[in-house]
């Protein structure tokens, strides 16, 4: 298994490295994933980067994108070579229509990575961790999936159109909920039918709902997990307070959380905060399509409902 996906303890936080200002890089590729889905591809900065340094990342942490003028808000690294990097945008407010928007050419603000990613288990096998996600949800899992070639990689989708990296991923198990790809159903319902003994570990990403029911399924299992939280964030370096979640600060504690400690969260598959703070329904305008637990339910759209 790669490098990539070692164990590490904050590696955004070395004594070099002081992730404040954001480094504007070049966009040199766009690549269409889905009809709402976009890849850019940027270059990469230079090497002694004090603030960014995506060779760094750790599949699970996050970047903060800075358009000017604009905002800075999270995404994940879904594509790294030593060519360059790349995040995947599912376009569903201004900031992310602003920057899906960006041409070949055009400049973003790129700072750190942060927070904890997955990490491995040395005790058990590749061929027993299973990879679960949907939609956007998918973008995590992908240098994850890269760097685990050996694991099972399981993507769900409202419908074929909606599937994430088919090509680049050929060896994966698609769900679709209305049987236009690959098996009829949701990832869930899938693991639900998979014995304990067949995975020894569970990585997963997608609605907060479905995140939910996937860890409930593993405790119950005896499958030990890991899911990533996605919270608003603002500093992402642990100060603002911003994406706090019972107690835990997720853009430095996380994202990527093990499934006990979301167990022990009320807030988990119930609460986020929206931008102004106020507590808002996890599962209203749930951002990742295709792994809810219900098959009907579909990515974009509800605004929250407030508390
Ligand atoms: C650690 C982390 C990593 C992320 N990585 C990616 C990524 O790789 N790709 C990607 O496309 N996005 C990613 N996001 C989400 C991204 O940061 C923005 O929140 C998203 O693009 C929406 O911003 P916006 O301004 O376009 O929309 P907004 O105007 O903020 O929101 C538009 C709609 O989406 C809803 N919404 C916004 N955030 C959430 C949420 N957390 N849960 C449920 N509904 C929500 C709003 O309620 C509203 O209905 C990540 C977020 C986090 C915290
Ligand atoms: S985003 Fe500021 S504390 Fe987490």
């Amino acid at each position: 298994m790669s490098e990539m996906f070692e164990d590490r303890e904050q590696p955004a936080g070395k004594d070099d490295f002081m992730p404040s200002l954001p480094v504007m890089v070049r966009l040199v590729e766009k690549r269409r994933e889905t009809p709402g889905i976009v890849s850019l591809l940027f270059e990469l900065p230079p090497a002694d980067s004090p603030s960014f340094r995506p060779a760094q990342n750790i599949p699970g942490q996050f970047v903060m994108v800075w358009l000017p003028g604009l905002n800075e808000k999270p995404f994940v690294i879904s594509y790294l070579t030593t060519a360059g990097f790349g995040i995947t945008v599912m376009v569903r407010g201004n900031f992310s229509r602003r920057l899906a928007e960006l041409k070949e050419g055009e400049m973003a603000g790129f700072r750190g990575p942060f927070g904890r990613g997955y990490s491995r288990y040395n005790n058990y096998q590749p061929e027993k961790i299973a990879i679960l996600g949907g939609g956007c949800g998918m973008a995590p899992l992908a240098l994850l999936a890269q760097a685990a070639p050996d694991a099972t990689l399981i993507q769900g989708a409202p419908s074929a159109r909606n599937l994430l990296y088919l090509e680049r991923f050929p060896q994966q198990i698609a769900c679709t909920e209305d049987g236009s790809y690959g098996i009829k159903g949701t990832p869930l319902q899938w693991l639900e039918g998979r014995v304990a003994e067949e995975f020894d570990v569970v990585y997963t990403c997608g609605p907060e709902p479905f995140l939910k029911a996937v860890v409930s399924l593993c405790l119950t299992k005896g499958i030990a997990c890991q899911a990533a939280l996605e919270r608003y964030m603002k500093c992402a370096v642990g100060i603002c307070g911003q994406c706090e979640c019972d107690g835990r600060l997720v853009c430095r504690d996380g994202p990527v959380f093990d499934g006990t400690e979301l167990a022990a969260m009320p807030s988990f598959g119930h609460f986020r905060r929206d931008a102004a703070g106020r507590r808002v329904s996890a599962a209203a305008g749930s951002p990742v399509a295709g792994c809810s637990p219900q098959p009907s339910r579909t990515c974009n759209g509800a605004s929250p409902t407030e508390q």
